[in-house]
């Protein structure tokens, strides 16, 4: 019996981005029927919590809690992976783009960490693998970068991916909070987790830049190797925002600076795709310094467009659904992969020049306490002020050595400082 053609959809993950998904199927159809593609119908939910999912509306034929029963049914042609972690999401969508399938995720650690093999994997066996809700939630970032803009050449990719951690440094900011009561605060508000490790320490913010780096410069960066710790006067900080004091805080927004957490992918010097996520000052009156709590904003720097900039909610079930949709619907409409067009990506480990501020003067920011601004000497380009309990400094632009031997001639014995690069 021959039936209309659509593209039959399961669903593995009815949870904070998998449920809204899943209610688009039994509450927009007409959304996910694209004009000039075929319509997308649900096959399959996969979910632990299987009573939950039939009282919501989900016909109980098409319920299980055995995702990977779902990857292999022949009837299925799109796997959504929307369950988070590694395994067995990893397997999941290996698995599905061996078959040939077409796999939409929003599982950025297992994009990040496992790109290069799945990508290979799905152009060895004709899969098609979609991942724009990997980064920036609902902001469409990736599917531009590759499309839209694909007849640049970019310079640099950087911006605030991680709204966990930048709620935490405007509150830090707004309320001259500490960064424990900051972290305390964005957890009773569902935005910090329990276990907040991956979003404060930088991890999550390595995973998009990661991805971005993929779509902007076509190599798959290794995160281990994508620094998140920032110098100091001595040696190296505590990771992403994990070190950021109060006092830093304060003194920044004395030089009309804000500290954010800044992921920048860029091609260095030695021609080589570097990539960064550090805490970072940016002027106060930028779009970056302007983008607070827990809002997303990316930009790209490439020729012959110039600038442009993708700005929004960078998490939540609701937004993070639109992206997931988005890819559905493109599949619908006979598109390919997220990096469809561009050639098949390299591996690589990060360059040692561009985006690592060990390796490239630029301007600093410290905050020197125990200090007046008399005893710090920088030259005309830096900037210095006076606040409690010591002198905020931006410097002109200098090596980490310069900065370092000029800091530590002021510096009290022994005392270390965070040096923040600056971002312009
Ligand atoms: N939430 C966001 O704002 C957001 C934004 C961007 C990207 N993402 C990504 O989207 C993915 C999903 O995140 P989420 O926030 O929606 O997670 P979530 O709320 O925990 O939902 C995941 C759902 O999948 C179920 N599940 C997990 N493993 C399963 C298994 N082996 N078999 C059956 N069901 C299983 C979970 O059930 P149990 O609770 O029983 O485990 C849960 O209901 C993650 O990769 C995340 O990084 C999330």
């Amino acid at each position: 019996m021959s039936r209309t053609p659509s593209l039959r959809v399961a669903v593995l993950g009815a949870g904070t981005v998998g449920w809204p998904v899943i209610r688009a199927f039994l509450e927009r159809p007409e959304k996910l029927a694209p004009f000039d593609g075929v319509p997308l119908t649900l096959a399959g939910v996969a979910d632990t919590f299987m009573d939950r999912v039939i009282a919501r509306g989900v016909p109980a034929a098409i319920v299980t809690d055995a995702p990977a029963h779902l990857v292999a049914d022949p009837d299925v042609d799109v796997v959504v992976e929307l369950m988070g972690g590694v395994e067995p999401a990893r397997t999941l969508i290996a698995a599905a783009l061996g078959a040939g399938k077409r796999v939409v995720t929003a599982n950025k650690h297992v994009v990040a960490h496992h790109g290069a093999a799945l990508e290979a994997t799905a152009r060895e066996h004709g899969g098609t693998f979609r991942f724009e809700a990997a980064v920036g939630g609902g902001i469409p970032i990736l599917g531009p970068l590759a499309a839209d803009l694909a007849a640049n050449e970019v310079h640099q990719v950087r911006g605030i991916v991680n709204g966990t951690t930048n709620f935490i440094l405007t509150s830090m900011r707004e309320q001259g909070s500490a960064y424990a009561d900051a972290l305390a605060e964005a957890q009773s508000r569902g935005y910090a987790e329990a276990n907040p490790r991956g979003d404060v320490e930088g991890d999550d913010a390595v995973n998009k830049v990661v991805i971005l780096a993929r779509l902007a410069f076509g190599a798959w960066l290794a995160p281990v190797d994508v620094r998140t710790a920032p110098p100091t006067l001595r040696g190296v900080g505590r990771p992403g925002v994990t070190g950021v004091t109060a006092d830093e805080v304060a003194a920044a927004g004395a030089l009309g600076l804000a500290l954010k957490l800044i992921a920048l992918a860029e091609i260095g010097a030695d021609g080589r795709p570097a990539a960064s996520v550090l805490p970072s000052a940016v002027e106060r009156d930028s779009p970056l310094g302007r983008t607070d709590w827990v809002l997303n904003r990316i930009e790209v720097m490439a020729d012959p467009v110039g600038t442009v900039a993708f700005t929004g909610p960078g998490a939540g079930g609701d937004a993070t659904s639109s992206a997931v949709l988005g890819d559905l619907v493109t599949l619908a409409r006979g598109g390919g992969s997220t990096w469809a067009g561009l050639a098949p990506a390299s591996e690589a480990s990060p360059g040692t020049d561009g985006a690592d501020p060990l390796a490239v003067p630029r301007a600093w920011f410290a905050f020197v306490p125990g200090v007046v601004p008399e005893q710090v000497d920088l030259g005309p380009e830096a900037a210095v002020a006076a606040v409690q309990g010591g002198t905020a400094v931006r410097t002109g632009t200098l090596s980490l050595e310069q900065v370092r031997t000029a800091l530590l001639t002021v510096a009290a014995d022994g005392m270390d400082v965070t040096l923040y690069p600056v971002v312009e």
